[in-house]
């Protein structure tokens, strides 16, 4: 197989004394969709966090396209094509979602780039509601026009990998339905993604190989239709849809 776009071995991130993840070890090669699932509480996002630079990991290494980056800040990584769509999406509300999108583009100089320029053109066609809604400020739109606008203020800057952090957070399920085929075409068309999700089954349904974190540790690991039907890892996941057997 390729070489890994995202190689993390034995991370390792503590918030003080407390442990948050204990071992974790991850790949994610070029083109692939891999799901990170897990309970609430269980380190995900703290995974993520080391993994992107966001909080400095207490051991291990995160390898991007072949390089040590375990020691290089969030905005670095960025620009090398690292781009997470935060946990809670953390938009700007009182700005426009034009705003929003531009600072999504700030790592490649701004909207003014012609590149940046086609870029915006790209992400609208992908998302017309934001381009209806261009104007009006991010926070006064629904909750999935908001996780739309998080996706695509990620897709402003280019990413190598795009990391999502619970797409599903506080959403319907008809909207979650949407944004995950939204994924799926995004990732058929060649985007790599990393999707960490605590509802498993949305997840596993997209992804190809699929982690479980537990207690901060992969608890197991395995192509995603394969987690799907093992009964030990639907069963710690309330989020799961109930599929005939
Ligand atoms: N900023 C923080 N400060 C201290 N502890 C935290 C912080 N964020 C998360 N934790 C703790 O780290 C553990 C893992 O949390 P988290 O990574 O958010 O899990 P998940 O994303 O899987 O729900 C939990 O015990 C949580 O309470
Ligand atoms: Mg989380």
């Amino acid at each position: 197989m390729s070489e890994a776009l995202l190689d993390i071995r034995n991370l390792e991130l503590r918030y003080g004394a407390a442990v948050a993840v204990r071992d974790i070890s991850l790949q994610v090669h070029p083109g692939q969709l891999v799901a990170v699932i897990g309970n609430n509480g269980a380190g995900k996002s703290s995974m993520v966090r080391g993994a992107t630079g966001l909080v400095r990991p207490s051991g291990g290494q995160v390898i991007f396209r072949g390089e040590d980056t375990t020691r290089l800040p969030a905005n670095k990584k960025v620009a090398r094509g690292l781009v997470m769509v935060p946990e809670g999406r953390l938009l700007f509300p009182g700005q426009t979602v034009e705003d929003n999108l531009i600072l999504g583009a700030y790592v490649h100089g701004g909207i003014k780039t012609p590149r940046s320029k086609a870029t915006l053109q790209r992400v609208l066609e992908l998302f017309p509601r934001l381009r209806e809604r261009l104007h009006q400020q991010a926070g006064s739109m629904s909750g999935g026009e908001q996780q739309m606008l998080a996706i695509a203020r990620g897709l402003m800057a280019e990413p190598e990998l795009l990391v999502i952090d619970e797409l599903s957070l506080g959403l319907a399920p008809k909207i979650v339905d949407q944004l995950i085929g939204v994924l799926a075409d995004l990732n058929r068309t060649g985007l790599t993604i990393l999707l960490v999700e605590q509802l498993a089954s949305y997840a596993l349904a997209i992804a190809h190989t699929a982690y479980v974190v537990a207690n901060g540790r992969i608890s197991h690991h395995g192509p995603s239709a394969e987690l799907a039907r093992d009964p030990e890892v639907m069963e710690a996941f309330l989020g799961r849809k109930k599929t005939a057997a």
